[in-house]
């Protein structure tokens, strides 16, 4: 791999670091899924369990710098400049559910942008990577989008709403709109490897309301580092941590908007 800022190695480490807890508490997960008690709280220690993993890793290196994180919330508060955004489980409903499909997601943002990117799904053994300039890679191996060039044709991923979603017919309705004008649509459960699955081809394009910037950070830099293009609309300023996202292979991207605009999407 060309990627060689310090950021991304002391990302890369935490990672693996982190996971390998993450990997056991997963193999726990089957035999808790049959128990009286089920799997919640057992969940809910796994992720603070990896997070405290990436933290104490990242803060080895950089006691000062600021992070994002969704369990502990920020730390750090007054450093701005470097930043880290972690989310320890992404796909947590799926992890509960012994579904492979959830990741560690680790962004690394300086002056507000995010410079620096991974994304790994410790089950399926791979490793989303990118760094600003230097290309998006998975594993080893240099990742690119797909060139698909028509809208009609893209195979699309989107998340939510989100149980307590106050605007669940608007995402209803911006759903059957572009599942008409698409291929198809699918959704995984997992927000940072929808982004990272675009960035390698596997989907053309990504939209989704509601989200959180540690679901989308590391895969902001990952989608353009792969040639991609990320887009966010109807920004909140009040609440810089909340995002509406759009992320495609770039061809795609006008035509995609484009549904957004449709009148029947009130
Ligand atoms: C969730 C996942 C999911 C998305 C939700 C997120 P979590 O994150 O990314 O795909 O639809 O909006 O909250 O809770 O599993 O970390
Ligand atoms: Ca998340
Ligand atoms: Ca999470």
């Amino acid at each position: 791999m060309r990627l060689n800022s310090p950021q991304i190695n002391l990302i890369t480490k935490a990672c693996m670091k982190a996971s390998r807890s993450l990997i056991r508490d997963f193999g726990e997960i089957e035999n808790l899924q049959v128990s009286t008690k089920g799997p919640g709280d057992f969940v809910s220690s796994a992720d603070k369990r990896t997070e405290k993993i990436l933290i104490e890793e990242l803060q080895k290196a950089h006691p000062d710098y600021g992070i994002v994180t969704e369990e502990t919330g920020i730390i750090n508060k007054s450093n701005m400049k470097n930043r880290w955004i972690i989310d320890p489980i992404d796909g947590t409903m799926n992890f509960l559910n012994s579904i492979p499909q959830f990741a560690i997601s680790v962004g690394y943002e300086e002056e507000g942008e995010i410079k620096c990117g991974v994304i790994f799904n410790p089950i399926m053994n791979e490793m989303f990577c990118a760094e600003k300039g230097n290309g998006a890679y998975l594993n080893n191996k240099r990742i690119r989008v797909s060139k698909k060039k028509k809208i009609k044709d893209a195979l699309l991923v989107t998340g939510g709403p989100k149980g307590l979603s106050k605007i669940k017919e608007k995402i209803f309705s911006e759903y059957i709109n572009i599942s008409l004008n698409v291929s198809n649509v699918r959704k995984f459960g997992s927000a940072a490897l929808d982004m990272a699955y675009v960035a390698c081809g596997r989907f053309d394009g990504y939209w989704q309301r509601e989200l959180n910037y540690w679901d989308i950070a590391a895969g902001i830099i990952i989608v353009k580092e792969a040639g991609g293009f990320v887009d966010f609309f109807e920004e909140d300023l009040n609440s810089p941590l909340k995002k509406n996202i759009l992320a495609t292979n770039s061809n795609i991207h006008e035509e995609l908007k484009d549904l957004f605009k449709k009148k029947d999407i009130e």
